[in-house]
């Protein structure tokens, strides 16, 4: 069996059914729940500064380029940074529980995502250059190893003045104590909400971001000492993801750069501190799991040929101004856990927020380099002000409209609907309330039906695993976690709220846009609409003024 099967097969073992969820333990198992914060102790932590209100540009100025002032990278910079992307953003409080919610969302809030610095020599962080883990409990970096600058002048060779690099791993356990199989697929919507989280903070401070595609995982794992067998427990190890180049200025162009072998096996071959904390007593191990891992595991890649521009949309884009700052923007998102089934958008704001996620080359975060477009979004109108209820599809890119008009039931109308700016392929498949049916697909969730909208995200998916190897598998879902990030961020914009829904019935779904076998798969979806507050919970802080260190 060729590796890309193999992430096929988990596919499709790991799809929810109407008679039959995927496999999990079924229950909770509280006694082995896993720690959300790890600490690599006793390696030493550095405190960071939160961030202030009055150094963020508006929010709808990070999506434009040159708008938000390039900022030095301090301390205080990428304090704001960190805080600004996968910090915690509120504490929760109900009858004596607590729990922490953080900047990047995460499904059952397990965050498998652990996140790693590696930075040169700053003031106030260390007088060497270093890799670190973030630690989001205290907002501090810990640091694991630190090394010379001549080593850190080879690491940066290929890149543009002031470069440093964020790092993005997974803890698998974390998601499966409570998913099981199907919770593979979890931590890679996580990872695509991290990243373009990332890329939102850099845009905030006037930078700019790319990640290094052609690196492969073992590189990765060697920079940020995941492969330290020694320092973890053997069920609770790191997964390598992704690293992001974050660049201070705002236009960079260092497509092609990476970071060689030989200079990372200097940086691994150096002293490292701490080592994980353990996250929980005992695991239940699922051999699905570590064997989709193991097939999707990236090598060094080329990089794909450049995609052509989608420029068509940027002048046609309806205008919305709005006043709101990044930083309320960012730090606001939530979830919301039910939507009240009456808020409705108006039809500028819906349009707008589809623009946001039809990517074009100079549109954060679809900017970062090798960004291939393989996800379109099926849509449930259910209240958007001017526009018929009904299942509507969004091609975000217009070079694959033909294969999915070919693809997608021949029956649809695919309308052009009233006010669609110029250039953005959004058309009307079939009109009909379609509130009971999405709630349906969404494994019963009311959320899905009680919105202004709710969707499918349906990827290229057979031909982009044959095209680009197994590890692509984990790039689909990356790329519908940002669909959704932006989407999470818009609905706050929006005055609305929004949600992610990882619980739907994968082949119904497909039953309904009429897709046959694995040519297209639906990945993710998400719903945005008015919400009903839980007035039962207490929101605390985020941070003690002192923060206190564990
Ligand atoms: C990939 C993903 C899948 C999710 N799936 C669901 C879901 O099926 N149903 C639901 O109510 N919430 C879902 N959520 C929302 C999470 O439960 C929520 O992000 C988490 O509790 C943290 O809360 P916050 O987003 O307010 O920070 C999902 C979130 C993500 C990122």
């Amino acid at each position: 069996m060729e590796l890309w099967e193999v992430a096929a097969n988990y596919h499709q073992q790991t799809k929810h059914h109407f008679h039959r969820h995927a496999r999990s333990l079924g229950y909770m198992d509280w006694a082995t729940q896993p720690d959300p914060f790890r600490r690599f102790a006793p390696a030493p932590l550095l405190i960071l500064p939160l961030a202030a209100d009055e150094q963020t540009p508006s929010y709808d100025a990070i999506y434009e380029p040159n708008e938000a002032p390039v900022q030095a990278v301090t301390v205080q910079t990428l304090g704001s940074f960190f805080q600004l992307s996968l910090a915690i953003s509120a504490w929760k409080e109900y009858e004596g529980s607590r729990w922490a919610l953080r900047v990047n969302p995460s499904s059952g809030n397990l965050h498998p995502t652990e996140g790693y610095l590696v930075a040169p020599a700053i003031r106030g962080l260390h007088h060497e250059p270093g890799v670190y883990h973030y630690a989001p409990h205290e907002h501090g970096l810990e640091l694991r190893t630190a090394f010379s600058q001549e080593i850190w002048d080879e690491v940066v060779a290929g890149f543009p003045p002031g470069t440093f690099f964020v790092g993005l791993s997974s803890i698998h356990w974390r998601e499966a104590w409570k998913y099981g199989e199907r919770a593979y697929r979890y931590c890679q919507h996580d990872i695509g909400h991290a990243l373009a989280a990332i890329r939102v903070a850099a845009a905030v401070h006037g930078w700019s971001a790319t990640w290094l595609a052609t690196l492969s995982d073992e590189a990765l794992a060697a920079l940020l000492g995941l492969d330290r067998l020694q320092d973890f427990e053997p069920e609770e190890r790191e997964e390598p993801e992704v690293l992001a180049a974050i660049i201070p200025s705002a236009a960079a162009n260092s497509e092609n750069a990476s970071i060689p072998h030989e200079i990372i096996r200097k940086i691994a071959a150096g002293s490292w501190n701490g080592k994980a904390q353990k996250l929980s007593e005992n695991h239940v191990n699922w051999d699905a799991i570590a064997d989709v891992a193991k097939a999707c595991l990236k090598p060094t890649t080329t990089l794909p040929e450049s995609e052509a521009e989608n420029t068509s949309t940027r002048s046609s884009m309806v205008r919305i101004e709005r006043t709101c700052t990044a930083r309320q923007i960012i730090l606001q998102r939530r979830s919301a856990v039910a939507l009240d089934g009456v808020t409705s958008l108006t039809r500028d704001q819906f349009y707008w927020m589809l623009t946001r996620v039809f990517p074009t080359r100079r549109r954060v975060p679809w900017d970062m380099p090798c960004s291939q477009v393989c996800a379109h979004l099926a849509v449930f109108v259910h209240r958007v002000d001017g526009l018929k209820p009904g299942l509507y599809f969004l091609v975000r890119d217009p070079g694959q409209e033909a294969a999915l008009h070919a693809a997608l039931d021949s029956s649809f109308g695919w309308e052009k609907p009233p006010g669609c700016p110029a250039g953005l392929p959004f058309c009307l498949l079939q009109a009909g309330d379609c509130r009971q049916l999405a709630s349906q697909v969404s494994c019963g969730q009311a959320i899905a039906a009680d919105g202004a909208f709710s969707l499918g995200m349906i990827v290229r998916f057979e031909e982009s695993l044959k095209e680009h190897g197994a590890w692509f598998y984990r790039r689909l879902f990356w790329e519908t976690g940002m669909i959704g990030q932006i989407l999470y961020l818009e609905a706050e914009a929006a005055g609305v709220r929004s949600t992610g829904i990882g619980c739907f019935f994968d082949d119904p779904v497909h039953d309904v846009l009429g897709l046959r076998g694995m040519q297209y798969q639906s990945l993710y979806h998400f719903t945005v609409g008015g919400p009903t507050e839980d007035t039962r919970l207490t929101t605390l802080p985020p941070y003690d003024v002192n923060r206190p260190v564990r």
